[in-house]
């Protein structure tokens, strides 16, 4: 967890406890603020930009110089008081039009996007600044109730208000503990359950988990302080109340995985180097990346983290834009110090920010390119994420092949691919997020999982039935991942229609005399509520992303095939809060009309809301789906029951899915690529 980070200001800022802060969206939507009587009245809005930057694409992220002038403007035209800080900032995507159709001298009116907390009111609030004026263009209050989401800087005063606050200190001395700076409080969001006591009512807050480490640079989650839930008051940064659910003592291990306490390292590798004599294939200009046929936009923000952006194959468009756009952990644990955790990764606290700087490390082979990420700290001042997102190639095996066995011919072809990555330390987990594209038009998504599973404290003997015990009392709760692909569509074009493909076996008769016929049934989603679908391995089923304007050699329309990989729906009942909050759980896909203001699965703002927003919500319209503008949205889920060889750190797990094209391409678009040379195929 603790992560070190440097400002541009070259202030050390620790990252300490769970997940980062988050960010952004565009537009109003059903949540967004009301303006109430006494709140500011915005000024006129200006026709449209007159001061532009054509050196910019109107869908690079924002840079330090306009994250800072975003900030100086608000600051000015608001006269913001000291107390409000700056939850997020970052760009504001232009309208599609103004991306598809660029201006003719190439430039782009610049905007940003702001999140803002008053910490002496607790009242959040959305500015929009025009970049290229310095004016302000929206400013609105969020109705009261709405929390802005975690921000990074809220970890390191929720962890100094716990120390400070004598009922804690006190709870730790019931446990033995006396150093209190050896303690980790991990900022867990509260979530919304209906129970809370009145006196948390209104209140910006965190449930705060402990753990203490028996040196400062050992694992911490190897000693779980049991039954102490810190309940802090974010806003005013003090400890409302320290639950107690009964001391249990600490694990007798430790459970390090730092080089340090490694004794003895295996010595019989031989080194294995990827070398690019000759550079790489891919170029990159500003945040363009082409690479073969390919080429894509790389982008950043504060909630998703790395964003995908007009991916392109021979010039075709196949997605406008892609991105993960929440992740939730539901855990399975039902006693009273732990039902809660249930961390919205994204929405609560916001990926971008915690991602790693892989100038510290970064596990890829051969010539690495990197994207900073730029972000902002809670003062508002430009925080850089060095080296945040990683791009290069990699061999990938086998491509295709064939030997003529009668000619003796043989063919094969290596696979190549292109990974854009980055990697999130949220708490104790690891998230590495990789999209890859392959030389035959395939892109895969992949998620890694890694890090330390998040732990309880074990009675000697007590047997858990919620999770693993991975080491002497140390408990490893069973839970579950869940993802959410945004996957804004532009299959050849925006007009696409989505299908979903069944294989069904034809009952035996007369027209299936052998018992052996099978088809593939094709069904058009041709509204919303038609479109909310589960996976279904048994009857082989993916969905097609179709465009019906466009035809491939064959008379059939061009279409792009959602593969499902390992899925899994959550065990948690109808009921339970976390399905409230996160409705969209319950369906493998969804697919929605475009709308710019219909950014993420629960919503805009899911921090202690009491849910039913985002896309259960949007999709009660039942909008028409056919042969139109499309957002493909895919929730896929792993569910973790630990094992032993998880621990200390999890070695990487993978989930994830594929994009294929299917009839996008006349034949395999990857017939041309050159046979691999004697030497690199090892003859
Ligand atoms: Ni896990």
């Amino acid at each position: 967890m603790a992560q070190a980070r440097h400002l541009r200001t070259s202030i050390r800022f620790a990252l300490p406890a769970l997940l980062g802060l988050l960010a952004v969206h565009p537009t109003a939507s059903a949540q967004a603020p009301r303006r109430g009587p006494n709140d500011p009245v915005d000024p006129p809005v200006p026709p449209s930009s007159a001061k532009v930057s054509s050196a910019r694409h109107p869908l690079d992220p924002l840079d330090p110089a306009e994250i800072q002038r975003a900030v100086a403007t608000v600051r000015k035209e608001r006269r913001l008081p000291e107390s409000v800080r700056f939850v997020s900032v970052t760009l504001n995507e232009p309208l599609k039009d103004v991306v598809l159709h660029p201006r003719s001298d190439g430039g782009c009116p610049r905007e940003a996007f702001l999140i803002l907390l008053d910490n002496a009111t607790g009242r959040g609030f959305e500015a929009v600044v025009d970049l290229g004026r310095e004016t302000v263009t929206r400013y609105d209050a969020l109705p009261e109730g709405v929390q802005p989401p975690i921000m990074t800087d809220e970890f390191l005063e929720c962890e100094e208000a716990a120390r400070r606050s004598p009922a804690f200190r006190a709870a730790l001395k019931k446990r033995g503990v006396e150093d209190v700076n050896l303690v980790m409080v991990d900022a867990w969001s509260a979530g919304h359950y209906g129970n809370e006591p009145p006196e948390d009512r209104g209140k910006r807050l965190s449930r705060a988990l402990c753990w203490v480490r028996s040196e400062p640079n050992d694992n911490g989650y190897a000693r779980p302080l049991e039954g102490i839930v810190a309940v802090v008051d974010l806003n005013r940064k003090e400890v409302l109340r320290i639950e107690d659910y009964g001391a249990v003592a600490l694990p007798p291990q430790a459970g390090n995985w730092a080089r340090s306490y490694i004794k003895e390292m295996r010595s019989d590798l031989k080194p294995l180097e990827v070398q690019q004599p000759e550079g790489t294939s891919f170029t990159i200009r500003g945040h363009d990346v082409q690479w073969q046929k390919w080429d894509l936009r790389v982008g950043f923000n504060p909630r998703e983290g790395l964003v995908l952006y007009t991916v392109r194959y021979e010039g075709r468009p196949i997605l406008y834009r892609a991105s993960i756009a929440e992740m939730i952990v539901p855990y399975a644990d039902p006693k009273e110090s732990a039902y809660r955790k249930n961390a919205f990764d994204m929405g609560e606290y916001g990926v971008g920010m915690m991602a790693n700087s892989l100038a510290l490390g970064c596990d890829c082979l051969g010539t690495i390119r990197y994207f900073d990420g730029h972000l902002a700290d809670s003062r508002g001042r430009p925080v850089t994420i060095k080296n945040a997102i990683c791009l290069h190639e990699e061999d990938a095996g086998m491509l295709w092949k064939h030997t003529d066995w009668r000619t003796n011919q043989s063919e094969v072809r290596r696979a190549r691919r292109l990974a854009v990555s980055m990697v999130a330390t949220l708490g104790n987990y690891e998230y590495g997020y990789y999209w890859y594209f392959y030389q035959d038009g395939t892109i895969q998504m992949e998620v890694k999982l890694t890090g330390i599973m998040n732990t309880t404290g074990l009675k000697p003997g007590e047997a858990p039935r919620f999770g693993t015990e991975v080491a002497p009392q140390v408990n490893a709760p069973y839970h579950q991942h869940f993802f959410s692909a945004r996957l804004d569509f532009a299959v050849d074009g925006e007009t696409n229609t989505v299908h979903e493909v069944n294989t069904r076996s034809v009952p035996a008769g007369p027209d299936n005399p052998h018992g052996n016929a099978f088809f593939a049934e094709s069904t058009p989603l041709r509204k919303e509520s038609e479109a909310q679908r589960r996976t279904n391995p048994l009857s082989a089923r993916f969905w097609r992303v179709v465009n019906p304007g466009r035809e491939n050699v064959m008379g059939q329309p061009v279409a792009y095939r959602l593969c499902p990989g390992e899925n899994v729906l959550p065990f948690a009942q109808p009921g339970a809060a976390v399905l409230q909050r996160a409705g969209f759980l319950t369906r493998n896909l969804w697919v929605t009309p475009y709308d710019r203001a219909e950014r993420y699965p629960t919503g805009d703002y899911p921090n202690q809301n009491p849910g039913g927003d985002g896309l259960p919500r949007w999709t009660k319209a039942d909008r028409p789906l056919e042969a139109r503008d499309l957002v493909v949205w895919y929730t896929f889920g792993q569910t973790h029951i630990p094992r032993l060889e998880d621990w200390p750190v999890m070695p990487v797990s993978s989930v994830g899915f594929l994009l294929r094209p299917d009839g996008f391409f006349d034949r395999n678009p990857a017939m041309d690529l050159p046979p691999p040379s004697p030497r690199s195929s090892g003859l």
